[in-house]
């Protein structure tokens, strides 16, 4: 087990709970390693950590319109790398017709979030319909195809020679957040069973990211039967119920729904929103010192963000400080609404990313001056909170 140089201080105006009761005038940023699971530290400042006036040189926060990608890819092996690492591809799926062949990914267990459309899906396992904000995980080398219902754009999170698997609850215990009875697994049921049949069938496999195409003279989704715990998996967002406190805003890490081998993938839904006088109702900024945090908004209103559209994903690599637009900060102490109305995924990766051909093209290029504002900004009195 790795030690760390643990010894909580506290120096000059701070703070003792984070999240709360910051000294009058000041901002909160968080600096932390591990995800913020390992040594983190509460630093109270004069002005917002993001108040800068100039941004130079190869590190910055990008932002992604993936809107903007075609559509009509017949394949996902057509979908262009969006970011990726050694641990982690995310690519972004436009398909408006049916699949007329099989895929198989053997370059790990694939995540798929469906942003918008409908469609029936095909897999070894059998048959699932598929509706907006479901995930799908489909363990590494499942063959499998789509007829699409209503065009659907696909966010494509491959675990890259890895295994996704669930969050440790803790101390929540095990039906918190989402009940793992939730989980629909496919069916081999009258649909499944009236695809099968003698007919030609390709089957494309990704495997080092190569293609290869192996042509049966049957449908090979022609089970009868199985049973096992290697199974596909599906979720809709909108099922997950989110643990959150009226004393402290919670980090993102209370939303995780899926761990990847070096990456954790969480869902942002609506929740209240705090109301302890002295808690903080925004995301305090803070630096993710380990981790390059990316994501993908699905729906709703994007609270903490300006300039922020469904379909878009953000991209804050570490190094960045980040938190709350200068018209959020407003809000720091006073809603005016009683909660949040935003979906989104978010993925936090240990390792670098790199940004693919899939997201050049679609990049907005002023995000990184997203959060200047004309003047000062002034920390509001939590005094005059609710
Ligand atoms: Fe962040």
């Amino acid at each position: 087990m790795r030690k760390f140089i643990a010894l909580p201080r506290i120096e000059g105006r701070a703070s003792r709970q984070a999240h709360c009761d910051l000294p009058e005038g000041t901002f909160e940023r968080e600096l932390g390693k591990e995800g913020f699971f390992g040594p983190a530290t509460m630093m109270y400042h004069a002005h917002p950590p993001t108040g800068w006036t100039g941004w130079e040189g190869p590190l910055r926060p990008r932002a992604f319109d993936l809107d903007k990608i075609p559509s009509g890819m017949a394949s996902p092996w057509k979908a262009a790398p969006v970011l990726s690492n050694a641990s982690l591809k995310l690519r972004y799926w436009r398909c408006d017709r049916s699949m007329d062949h099989l895929v198989r990914n053997a370059d790990g267990d694939e995540l798929l979030f469906l942003h918008r459309g409908s469609a029936e899906l095909f897999c070894d396992y059998g048959h699932l319909s598929l509706s907006a904000g479901d995930y799908l995980m489909l363990p590494r080398s499942t063959m499998w195809r789509i007829e699409v219902a209503s065009p659907v754009d696909l966010l494509m999170i491959e675990c890259s020679n890895g295994s996704y698997t669930l969050p440790e609850k803790g101390l929540v215990g095990q039906h918190a957040i989402f009940d793992p009875a939730m989980l629909d697994v496919p069916a081999i049921d009258d649909a499944f069973l009236a695809q099968q049949g003698e007919h030609q069938t390709r089957v494309v496999i990704k495997r080092q990211n190569r293609l290869s195409t192996v042509t049966y003279p049957f449908n090979p989704l022609d089970a009868v039967g199985w049973h096992g715990d290697l199974v596909p998996v599906r979720i809709n967002i909108r099922h997950i119920r989110p643990i959150m406190s009226h004393r402290q805003h919670l980090p993102p890490s209370a939303h995780t729904t899926f761990l990847g081998d070096r990456f954790v993938v969480c869902s942002f839904v609506p929740r209240p929103f705090e109301t302890d006088p002295g808690a903080i109702k925004v995301p305090f900024f803070h630096n993710n010192d380990d981790y390059d945090e990316v994501i993908f908004y699905h729906a709703g209103d994007f609270f903490s963000r300006d300039n922020i559209k469904p379909g878009m994903v953000t991209w804050h690599p570490c190094g960045f400080t980040h938190g709350p637009h200068p018209k959020a900060l407003t809000r720091m102490y006073e809603q005016t609404k009683p909660g949040t109305d935003e979906y989104a995924v978010m993925i936090d990766a240990r390792d670098p990313l790199e940004m693919g051909e899939g997201a050049a093209a679609t990049e907005f290029e002023a995000y990184a001056q997203s959060w200047q504002s004309p003047g000062p900004v002034k920390a509001p009195s939590r005094k005059s909170g609710s």
